[in-house]
């Protein structure tokens, strides 16, 4: 082979791999950005965002960006729910006393306004990873045994449930954070601002 074609084989070669790279940040860009509903500008603020959830469907996740922190809006199925209250002795704050990590209208066993969707900032409250959906009631090496789905952090092990509180054993001191929301209409959810001044 000639030096020339050496030459154009290798730009070949940085080019194909510089698209390949960009489409794979495109493409894992998208999904986040599509999901989004307020200005760049607004999120930027830290303004309370509006989402939509009509299309959501039952026992699907959806993340939204707020504040640069991801929100999980959880649509919890009626199986999900029923399994919430098997394990309350595993876990760190099953009542959730600790009135930080929730506005007080979700101190209660779902830690929700509406049993059927959970809202919480998808960030462990050990040291900020973004712990995986475990939603499935599947056990694996990283869920433990009886497993009734939730969430797992690859960063340390930290557990939660679907309700997202900590299991105990975990680095996680506490369950997730919920943030202050109230919902608009039946499928319309505000995060950020709840009308009570949170
Ligand atoms: S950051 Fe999640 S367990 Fe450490």
């Amino acid at each position: 082979m000639s030096n020339n074609e050496i030459n154009r084989t290798r730009r070949n070669l940085i080019i194909a791999t510089a698209t390949v790279g960009g489409a794979g940040v495109v493409a894992a860009a998208v999904p986040f950005v599509a999901s989004m509903m307020p200005s760049a500008l607004a999120k930027g603020l830290g303004a309370p965002i509006e989402v939509d959830i009509g299309k959501l469907e039952s026992g699907a996740k959806l993340t939204v960006a707020w504040r640069g922190k991801p929100v999980w809006i959880i649509s919890r199925t009626k199986d999900m729910l029923q399994r919430l209250d098997k394990h309350d002795d595993r876990l760190t704050d099953p009542k959730s006393e600790v009135t930080s990590q929730q506005p007080d209208y979700c101190k209660n066993p779902t830690r929700s306004i509406k049993p059927e969707y959970m809202i919480a900032v998808g960030i462990c409250t050990h040291l900020g990873c973004s712990p995986s959906d475990k939603l499935k009631p599947e056990s694996d090496n990283e869920t433990g045994p009886n497993w009734d789905g939730g969430f797992y952090c690859p960063c340390h092990g930290s557990r939660f449930d679907l309700a997202t509180r900590v299991y105990k054993g975990s680095p996680a001191p506490t369950n997730l954070v919920v943030p202050p929301h109230k919902y608009l209409t039946d499928t319309m959810i505000r995060i950020g601002d709840d009308g009570k001044g949170a």
